[in-house]
């Protein structure tokens, strides 16, 4: 089963979304399933520290590489990719987001602070990953993304398995606009074209809107698209 270790020192705050729609309910059946880490919980003194000031000076506390350590090797016992959410990290793809949900499940360390030690990157093989180039004060919300994003690929968790194949960065594209009833609204229609039955017009249309849109919004994309797509 597709399993999701989440190390943190805010444990209280899972599985939050992840309990609700189609995720916990997959969560409940055990479709997949969540374990959450105290991190404190590998603390040795009374105050259950996890973390200490920065060596060389500056601002804010830096969690320590000997707690995190313990806390890693309790839940990372098998070959799960271990990942660090974090701001420096390789930013998180869909096609990097499907690769996780075909393997067994990940472990997810969650930053606090200004960081974590950066000898336990190294000494435990954490891949650092980003969900966007901005900062969050944690990585439980950047844990709860990916996760979220995983598990519905994961299979009989989303209600209709094509949705995926045809949703935004399937094939390098953003997705198509959608409209359902009323067929007009505050006077605007929907597209003549999605009423008229005609299934290959309406592929042709969606296809040249995800390729209009893509262009306008997201350059980098429509650049980096596979060729011939
Ligand atoms: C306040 S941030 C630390 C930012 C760090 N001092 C820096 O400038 O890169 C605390 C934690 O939030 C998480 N975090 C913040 N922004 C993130 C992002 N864009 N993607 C993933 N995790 C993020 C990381 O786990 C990080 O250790």
């Amino acid at each position: 089963m597709w399993r999701a270790s989440v190390l943190t020192i805010l444990p209280d705050v899972f599985p939050g979304p992840l309990g609700a729609s189609l995720a916990g309910k997959a969560l409940t059946s055990g479709a997949w399933a969540l374990d959450v880490v105290d991190i404190r919980d590998f603390a040795t003194d009374r105050h259950r520290s996890v973390d200490d000031t920065p060596a060389g000076g500056g601002p804010g506390m830096v969690m320590r590489p000997d707690v995190l350590g313990r806390a890693i090797d309790a839940a990372a016992t098998d070959k799960r990719p271990r990942l660090l959410l974090s701001p420096r990290g390789a930013p998180l793809t869909q096609e990097r987001v499907e690769t996780l949900a075909h393997g067994p499940g990940l472990v997810l360390v969650c930053g606090r602070f200004e960081g974590i030690d950066e000898r336990v990157i190294a000494a435990r093989g954490l891949e650092e990953v980003s969900i966007g180039d901005y900062v969050l004060s944690g990585g439980e919300i950047a844990a709860m993304a990916l996760i979220d994003a995983c598990v519905r690929l994961l299979p009989g968790v989303m209600g209709a398995p094509a949705s995926s194949a045809e949703e935004s960065f399937a094939e390098g594209l953003l997705e198509y606009p959608h409209y359902t009833r009323p067929q007009l609204w505050e006077g605007r229609p929907i597209p003549e074209v999605l009423l008229s039955g005609d299934h290959a017009k309406i592929a042709a249309w969606r296809r040249s809107e995800a390729e209009r849109l893509t262009r306008e919004r997201r350059p980098d994309l429509w650049a980096s698209r596979p060729r011939g797509a």
